[in-house]
């Protein structure tokens, strides 16, 4: 079974970019503990990064029928992307949404995620092993469907 990460804009400078709040791991650390993981777990993993919403909307909508869940940090995207909600309601496939931060300890304008209507569930707070919490979710999902 395959499954889709996508990871939004501003991501590809984990590491760099604001440690304090984002961890000292890099995406490329974060993707290898994913990919060692899915093996373990027998799925087939599929990951992008990208600081377009076109881009995300289009990965999105060309996943349907390729992959049984999405997990997705749409990062920036997460509290004003319509398009990017309206694109994983559009699809009939699982998403998982992953915030390395809790987003409700932080400022107000994170509070407010317009794709936790549309997600399975959300994972906030973690750092990078809020993803592979949401690996064992999906993992779960597509076993229990
Ligand atoms: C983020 C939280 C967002 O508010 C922020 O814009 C990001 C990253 C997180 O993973 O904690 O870029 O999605």
């Amino acid at each position: 079974e395959k499954v889709l990460i996508i990871h939004g804009p501003n991501l590809n400078l984990l590491g760099q970019r604001e440690p304090g709040i984002y961890g000292s791991t890099t995406l490329e650390n974060i993707n290898s503990l994913l990919h060692e993981r899915a093996a373990e777990l027998g799925l087939e993993l599929s990951i992008i990064q990208t600081n377009h919403e076109g881009v995300m909307v289009d990965t999105i909508q060309q996943a349907q029928g390729e992959y049984a869940c999405i997990i997705i940090n749409p990062a920036a995207f997460t509290h004003y992307s319509i398009a990017v909600r309206d694109a994983l309601a559009a699809v009939t496939i699982p998403a998982i949404e992953v915030h390395l931060s809790n987003i409700y300890r932080r400022e107000e304008f994170r509070h407010h995620s317009v794709i936790s209507p549309i997600a399975i569930g959300q994972i906030s707070g973690f750092g990078s092993h809020g993803y592979l919490l949401a690996l064992e979710a999906a993992w779960r999902l597509i076993r229990s469907a």
